[in-house]
């Protein structure tokens, strides 16, 4: 059996750049939850995405309960979530006991329909925070998501642990909102081996999201505790390979860019092949190159006949409303997601992939027809 492909797999820089700044952490002792490479990697990371702070956390999931917490999430309160995403999305809401309400997504952008929101604000008026996410590196139609926001007064958190390195009419995403979250876990764009960053404008909520991820220790000599606390900063080791791993991302967008543009050229053609939208307001990091098919060759096929040669694929994500878990909560919408999840599949996107292996998949796919 020939070496399988993965779906997207950890690249480290050919330059070596993780080890060095890993090798620091070691050779200065800071092998800690503290230290320069976690400053630095917030500073470095808030620089690239242009935001004015950054903490950096043990996973993008962390980072999200941490932004429903600054936004002042609590007990009962609603939020709209987009329920075409991964469940890391919507779990914090849960942590935090509040209740989510789950919006559908449009053909357009695949993300939250801004007209499925604007429903939603009229059902619930009291509604206390929007989290939107940006799938697959595709960014969400913010003008309008925006304006909404505005409009109705409700704090936005931007899931972009899917879109670093993707801009929204060159802004990155992960800023329009109150705040923003990425997620370095392993199969994403750069990855840390796991870990998060939490960004915002709103330097004082950041320094709070910090306190609260170690411990929530107060300025005492002696262990004190007023608040509730979690175990959420990043390792100093840990932040050391992010800051290595940022210095490559604008090549990983690259070659992703190049593995979606490869495909499509190579695919487009074949009857009720449809590829993830492509806005003109819209600069996507790639990171999953994602199609539908609405003919007779359905996902299962693609998947298995890649699968049948060692070559990793998966269905788009299975809405939230639609989960065992999830399913007692409301949904504004119609089909789309739903739609999107039939006919969904995301084809081998991993950066170290080479031409000779993207021609065989196109080859195996093309063959179905
Ligand atoms: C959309 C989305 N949100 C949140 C997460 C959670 O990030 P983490 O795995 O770093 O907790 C992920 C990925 O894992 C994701 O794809």
């Amino acid at each position: 059996m020939t070496e399988r492909i993965f779906l997207s797999s950890p690249h480290m820089s050919d330059e070596g750049y993780e080890q060095q700044y890993v090798k620091e952490a070691f050779d200065t002792n800071w092998i800690a939850p503290l230290g320069t490479n976690v400053d630095r990697f917030e500073n470095e990371l808030a620089a690239k995405v242009g935001s004015k702070a950054a903490a950096a956390l043990s996973s993008g999931t962390s980072a999200i309960h941490l932004a429903l917490k600054a936004a002042g999430i609590e007990k009962d309160d609603i939020v709209f979530c987009s329920t075409l995403t991964f469940s890391a999305t919507a779990n914090p809401i849960i942590y935090q006991n509040a209740i989510p309400v789950f919006i559908d997504s449009d053909y357009e952008t695949w993300n939250m329909s801004p007209k499925a929101l604007e429903k939603a604000f009229e059902k619930y008026p009291q509604v206390k925070a929007v989290l939107l996410v940006h799938l697959y590196g595709l960014s969400a139609d913010m003008d309008q998501i925006v304006a909404l926001c505005i409009k109705y007064n409700v704090a936005l958190i931007e899931d972009a642990a899917e879109s670093l390195g993707t801009y929204y009419k060159g802004q990155h995403t992960g800023t329009f909102g109150d705040y923003g979250i990425f997620s370095f876990n392993g199969n994403k764009i750069i990855t840390t081996s796991g870990g998060g960053m939490l960004v915002s404008n709103n330097e004082e909520r950041i320094s709070k999201a910090r306190f609260w991820a170690t411990q929530s220790r107060d300025q005492a000599r002696h262990y004190q505790h007023s608040e509730l606390g979690y175990n959420y900063r990043m390792s100093n080791v840990v932040a050391g390979i992010g800051r290595g791993q940022l210095k490559v991302l604008d090549n990983r967008v690259k070659k992703k860019n190049y593995i979606y543009n490869f495909y499509k050229n190579n695919l487009s053609d074949l009857e009720g092949i449809e590829f993830m939208p492509n806005n003109e307001w819209d600069k996507p990091n790639y990171w999953l190159s994602a199609m539908t098919l609405t003919g007779k060759i359905r996902p299962i096929d693609v998947m298995d006949a890649l699968e049948n040669e060692n070559i990793e694929s998966r269905p788009v994500w299975k809405p939230m409303h639609i989960q065992p878990y999830f399913e007692k909560y409301d949904f504004v919408g119609t089909d789309v997601s739903e739609k999107l999840f039939e006919n969904g599949v995301c084809l081998p996107s991993d950066t170290k992939i080479m031409d000779e292996q993207l021609e065989r998949i196109v080859k195996i796919i093309r063959g179905l027809w």
